[in-house]
């Protein structure tokens, strides 16, 4: 399928954007500065903190904010287990995901946990991180999946 352009002027801190691509979903969250603060904080608890399984992103994504501008992230939303699309979590330790919860996404079906860079904890049945498709931006506020 064309690469499909995803307009983000709109959008408010801390939300999520839908868009599809190739049938599939595709989010770009416009992260905030204290989310992104918040990352590292996960990294112990996490499968692959450094992004290493090199098919879940591009090369130019393999970075502490999984992104070209660490404001934009941009997934595929479904789940690496069974193809799920997680639900969006961006709230600071809500009661039933726990104190320790910095945001993210939590996956319905078996429980799989990934954080605000779409990062899978340890624990779950997702085996990696989520995926992050080719994209680039075509100015500061257009970005183009595929
Ligand atoms: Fe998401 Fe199984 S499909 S946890």
């Amino acid at each position: 399928g064309a690469p499909v352009e995803a307009d983000v002027s709109k959008l408010e801190p801390g939300a999520l954007l839908r868009v599809k691509f190739r049938g599939q979903p595709i989010w770009v969250v416009y992260r905030t500065d204290e989310m992104l603060e918040s990352l590292p904080s996960n990294d112990p608890k996490l499968v692959d903190p450094g992004s290493e399984v090199a098919t879940q992103q591009p090369e130019y994504c393999q970075n502490p904010a999984r992104a070209i501008n660490p404001s934009y992230f941009v997934a595929i939303g479904i789940c690496t287990h069974l193809g799920c699309s997680p639900t969006y979590r961006p709230e600071v330790a809500p009661d039933d995901l726990g104190p320790d919860w910095k945001g993210g996404w939590f996956c319905p079906c078996h429980g799989s946990k990934f954080d605000l860079a779409g990062r899978v904890f340890k624990g779950v049945p997702a085996p990696t991180n989520l995926v992050i498709p080719k994209h680039t931006f075509l100015n500061e506020s257009t970005i183009l999946i595929g």
